[in-house]
């Protein structure tokens, strides 16, 4: 059985990814994120991922209403971590690719050699109309075409010496990036596209695909759906999921605590949720909206750890995934018990 990956989803958003007035508080601080981030370090971790928000989605507890920005809290934490892989999001239609290119590089050089991007073309409408930056003239795969150009004009500036680009979406003039990134090839690349488009994109250009799913059964089909396009492509990917870790001593305390968590559920929040997805997927249903019905936005793996540990390997193995990244309530209490008591029978069962 091959190594999976294991990583952790920094709660950069407030209120992180359980939607829910009876969590423990997650104020988006840097504070919190620095503490998590090195313990997921120190914890052996493969790598630290945080997302990229503009606007969050009111209700009581408003929720990802408050959010660092990805790349800046991303360079803090490098300083402050030594092994895990440090990734970053930006989105495509906001940033020059030579920015881009430039940032990522000077993450790469603070890390040593551990930054990562997750590319994210941007289907929320209201998170880019605010600050003017929506195009309504490009439609959803047609922003995934953009950002195709965008990804091969970042990676052409971190290997070639001047970039000379007259294309549908970016014209580049003998432009410049140095310094180049020291990661070997390029650093590591990510997508979190859901669509077949997205899936696309994702196999040609990244290393990783992140996969959701409302359920085991959907997750499963996405995952192989992945491999087949990469097989058509003659190539490779990884499939990644999210699943949120409610873990306490024993399995009826984890599930009483996952039921406290559901009680607590954000209707308002949700809604609004639902209002900026249905955006952009019309009638068609999003993976995480249905998920967050029930206050989790992701998978759920709830039990005593060896509970949570068994779920977490189903899930790998049922939906054929070559990682998975964790989500937790309260990331210090879930770290550490992560870290002492499951993460070890993990890695010895998949070694
Ligand atoms: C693990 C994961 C991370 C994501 N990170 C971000 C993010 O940081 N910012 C963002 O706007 N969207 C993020 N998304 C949304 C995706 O980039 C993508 O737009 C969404 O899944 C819809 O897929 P599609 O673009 O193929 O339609 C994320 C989704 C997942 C599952």
């Amino acid at each position: 059985m091959a190594n999976k990956e294991f990583g952790v989803f920094l709660p950069i958003a407030k209120g992180g990814w359980i939607i829910s007035k009876n969590t423990p508080p997650l104020d988006a601080s840097y504070q919190q994120n620095r503490e998590a981030a090195i313990l997921a370090d120190q914890i052996g971790l493969d790598f630290i991922m945080s997302m990229s928000k503009w606007r969050g989605f009111g209700g009581e507890t408003e929720h990802w209403g408050c959010s660092l920005e990805s790349v800046t809290m991303m360079a803090g934490i490098a300083e402050v971590t030594h092994h895990a892989r440090l990734i970053a999001t930006m989105h495509a239609g906001l940033h020059n690719p030579a920015v881009t290119a430039k940032m990522i590089a000077t993450l790469d050089q603070i890390s040593h050699g551990r930054a990562g991007l997750n590319i994210v073309s941007g289907s929320f409408k209201d998170e880019f109309e605010q600050m003017g930056e929506w195009d309504s003239n490009l439609d959803h795969d047609q922003r995934y075409a953009m950002t195709e150009e965008w990804t091969q004009l970042i990676k052409r500036l971190w290997c070639e010496k001047q970039v000379d680009h007259q294309g549908d979406y970016f014209n580049l003039k003998n432009c410049v990036s140095e310094p180049k990134p020291i990661s070997v090839p390029r650093p590591y690349l990510v997508c979190a596209g859901q669509s077949e488009r997205g899936l696309r994109f994702s196999v040609r250009h990244t290393d990783v695909c992140f996969i959701g799913g409302k359920d085991e059964e959907e997750t499963r089909q996405i995952s192989l759906m992945a491999k087949r396009i990469a097989a058509e492509y003659g190539t490779t990917t990884k499939t990644f999921c999210m699943s949120t870790i409610i873990c306490a001593e024993t399995d009826e305390e984890a599930e009483t605590l996952a039921q406290f968590y559901r009680d607590g559920l954000d209707i308002e929040a949700v809604k609004s949720m639902m209002h900026s997805f249905g955006v952009d997927v019309g009638e068609k249903s999003n993976a995480m909206v249905e998920r967050s019905q029930n206050a989790f936005m992701t998978h759920t793996a709830i039990g005593n750890p060896a509970t949570c540990r068994k779920q977490l390997s189903d899930l790998l193995r049922e939906c054929e995934l070559d990682g998975v990244m964790l989500i937790f309530p309260d990331y210090i209490k879930g770290l550490t018990t992560f870290g002492e008591k499951i993460l070890p029978q993990l890695r010895a069962e998949f070694a």
